[in-house]
């Protein structure tokens, strides 16, 4: 099939390889004419690991192309929406202004039958509204707008797009759903599940994942705060709750909460349009789940402070961790950036080391970089551990001793061997867990 991708953000970028790596001839198109030239010589804007393979596979092949050209859509007849659609300035809205702008760049171009497949996290109701638009300027019945949300987790795209654990196709005719569902035949004939549904539940299925794990990641934060004041081991607990089949061990890791560039402005802008749709308890609901993240930034920074005996003015701080997770490069509300921002604006020296973030902190003055976890910890009276790269996990403690100034480290994400450390001499502090 000849198909369009507008958006080649890591979403969109791997989203239009994979479909060329099952042999379908795919146009990028993305108003970055950097990112565009990156992508068109098989180079990676961003890590991902397994991208580079991929994406150098489709464009060798010549069935992957990129362009900054509405015109390079030729005559292709399915057109993915994988624009970003972050949070409105100044409000928890969602910015739709790159999906109005890629079906309106698309409109001159649609032909009859066009199909406009929405990937985005959206709004529910934005699919109808897309609709309405390509009725009013085109006649009814001559294009249609579909919703296929993608569920991609940031460092496992490549992994998430062969083999996901779900397929959701909206579309309003059984045509649409017939046609989206043979762009992803070699999954479905691998037995992959398919949910068929109207376009409005699958809008709904995506940010009602996104909210249904941000929930349940301050659940269990609220459960580590517990914890502390009882005296009680946050990770004995999710060991114990995990291994309830209804529960289940994923996704329960306590500590400095979540980040990125998906759960937190996706948890809003459904509480956002959950209140515009009438549904208090819903806003009040997922109001809270973020404020409870939130204070997990807050309650790291005060462990900090209260570690450095009452303030942190001048005091040297190594911070391990720049990205809002690990395998990432991704620092968009990262909960390690935040931490170490409010700790440098406190009076803090603070110097960051980042397998793969670091470039992002290079016009940052209240920020040191180091590239390596000694130069970070160098001279340190406190270490941080503020995002889960294995490297850390994996650090020497005897060894990381010889050059801190003293050996107090947070583990804000849980991920130290406490036993090796504290052998080690070091006093490890974790919210949630005993001293
Ligand atoms: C998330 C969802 O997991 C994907 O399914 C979704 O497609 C994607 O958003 C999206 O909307 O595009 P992602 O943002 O890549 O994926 O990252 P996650 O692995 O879900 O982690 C999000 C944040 O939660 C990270 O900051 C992570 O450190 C934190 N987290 C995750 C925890 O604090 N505890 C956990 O147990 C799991």
């Amino acid at each position: 099939m000849r198909i369009s991708v507008f958006g080649t953000g890591y979403l969109g970028a791997t989203h239009a390889a994979t479909l060329a790596h099952w042999g379908h001839e795919v146009v990028g198109i993305d108003v970055d004419p950097h990112r565009v030239r990156r992508l068109a010589a098989a180079r990676p804007p961003f890590h991902e690991p397994g991208f580079a393979e991929l994406l150098t596979g489709g464009v060798t092949s010549g069935r992957l192309t990129f362009s900054t050209e509405l015109d390079a859509v030729g005559d292709a007849d399915l057109h993915f929406l994988c624009v970003g659609t972050p949070q409105l300035d100044g409000s928890r809205a969602a910015d739709l202004r790159a999906v109005w702008s890629a079906v309106d760049a698309l409109l001159p171009r649609l032909g009859a039958g066009a199909l406009v497949v929405g990937r985005s996290t959206v709004p529910v109701g934005t699919a109808t509204l897309l609709q309405q638009r390509l009725d009013e300027a085109l006649g009814a019945g001559r294009a249609e707008v579909a919703w296929n949300p993608e569920f991609l987790r940031e460092a496992h795209a490549v992994e998430d797009s062969l083999r996901p654990d779900r397929l959701v196709v909206g579309a309003g005719s059984d045509d649409a759903a017939d046609r989206i569902c043979a762009v992803y035949a070699p999954l479905i004939d691998a037995g992959v599940p398919v949910v068929r549904t109207d376009p409005c539940t699958a809008e709904l299925a995506k940010s009602s994942a996104n909210v249904v794990l941000a929930s349940r990641i301050s659940v269990v934060n609220v459960l580590a705060e517990v914890c502390e004041a009882a005296g009680a081991d946050i990770e004995r607990l999710t060991e114990v709750l995990g291994l309830d089949p209804r529960i289940g061990p994923h996704y329960l890791s306590p500590g400095l909460g979540f980040g990125g560039g998906c759960l937190p402005k996706d948890l809003r802008a459904f509480a956002s349009r959950a209140a515009e749709l009438g549904v208090s308890t819903a806003a009040q609901l997922l109001d809270a789940v973020d404020e409870v993240n939130t204070h997990q930034r807050h309650r790291t920074v005060q462990l900090a402070t209260d570690l450095l005996g009452g303030t942190v003015r001048d005091r040297h701080i190594g911070v391990l961790g720049a990205a809002f997770k690990a395998d990432s490069d991704d620092i968009r509300d990262s909960p390690a950036l935040a931490v170490a921002s409010a700790l440098a604006a406190a009076g803090a020296c603070v110097t960051v080391h980042d397998p793969k973030a670091a470039h992002h902190l290079a016009h940052r003055r209240d920020l040191r970089v180091a590239d390596g976890i000694d130069s970070a910890c160098a001279g340190a009276d406190l270490t941080m551990v503020l995002t889960d790269w294995p490297a850390f996990a994996a650090v020497d403690p005897a060894a990381l001793s010889a050059v801190v100034q003293r050996r107090v480290v947070v583990d804000a994400r849980l991920s130290l061997d406490v036993e090796r450390w504290r052998a080690a001499g070091w006093d490890v502090r974790a919210l949630g867990r005993p001293r």
